[in-house]
């Protein structure tokens, strides 16, 4: 599970021994990583791919990232793939990321507690290591009382499968639960006795489904409310994030509401959500 962002300048971590990817062998990873994921890595990227795969390549005792391409090239290692796009994948999140949008997330759940159908669909989509899915959890449980003809579901979903066993766990300590005010804490969370870790309580952890999905290769939960997709598409290129945001519009309902990060922009990519301004949060709105 990585935890630094796409910009960072990264150092060149040569344990194991392995030398950087060379020109060749990185066109060919970030090849195979783009059409596999969507997840566009630039040149300026080496360092940080040579850093992620080394581990891998010690893990299958390979000598090498030709032997490594060789390896995924295989029909009988099809599953690699998974590991590879989870030692690619950078996870970084934590609980109430970018507090304004949650705050923005709790009157769109006011208003769709108005509305008249029987159930609230609700989709963290590239979820990571839970903290999104928790924290909407925890807001819908605050709203509860609005909502108690609703049934709310919330569907969490990443391509990793390591960051999806972590959430599924639920443990989380230090910078990733700082936000959490003391109440919440109480609340929704046991601390580990003679840690600092707090697990996540069964009654929340029951309220979310995570699995895993490949955005660009699997089809998308449906009549969708509301779609979280915060912080991911920044890793795609324009041709993958039209086509992600043309894939929600499609499972968004009518009015549905889309929520990205907030250095995210749907400008120039669709005219199928409409842009709006709820508290002092954008939010995006499904409007054909
Ligand atoms: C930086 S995290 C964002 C976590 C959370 N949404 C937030 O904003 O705090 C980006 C996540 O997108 C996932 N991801 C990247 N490409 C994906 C793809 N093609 N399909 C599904 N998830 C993907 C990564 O595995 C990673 O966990």
């Amino acid at each position: 599970m990585q935890s630094f962002c796409a910009g960072d300048q990264v150092e060149d971590i040569n344990f194991f021994n392995i030398p950087r990817l060379t020109a060749e062998e990185f066109a060919r990873f970030s090849k195979l990583i783009y059409d596999e994921s969507g997840i566009f890595l630039k040149e300026n990227k080496v360092t940080l791919l040579s850093n992620r795969l080394r581990k891998r390549l010690k893990d299958l005792n390979l000598e090498n990232y030709t032997a490594y391409l060789n390896f995924l090239a295989s029909p009988e290692n099809k599953s690699e793939i998974h590991d590879l796009l989870d030692v690619v994948s950078t996870n970084e999140t934590y609980f109430f990321r970018n507090e304004r949008q949650f705050e923005a997330f709790e009157e769109v759940l006011e208003k769709v507690a108005q509305d008249s159908s029987p159930t609230v669909r609700i989709w963290s989509a590239g979820c990571s290591t839970g903290e999104e899915p928790y924290t909407i959890a925890i807001l819908v449980d605050q709203h509860k009382g609005s909502l108690a003809r609703k049934k709310v579901e919330i569907i969490a979903t990443d391509i990793a499968n390591s960051v999806l066993e972590f959430a599924r766990e639920g443990v989380y300590h230090g910078r990733r639960i700082e936000k959490v005010n003391p109440e919440y804490l109480k609340k929704y969370f046991t601390l580990i006795p003679g840690t600092d870790k707090y697990r996540v309580n069964d009654d929340l952890r029951k309220m979310i489904q995570f699995y895993n999905l490949n955005l660009f290769k699997d089809k998308y939960p449906e009549h969708l409310d509301i779609i979280f997709n915060r912080n991911v598409m920044i890793y795609f290129d324009k041709e993958h994030q039209k086509r992600l945001v043309e894939g929600f519009a499609d499972v968004a309902k009518p009015n549905g509401y889309l929520f990205i990060g907030h250095a995210e922009t749907l400008y120039n990519l669709t005219d199928r959500f409409t842009y709006q301004k709820i508290g002092q949060s954008p939010v995006y709105v499904k409007s054909r």
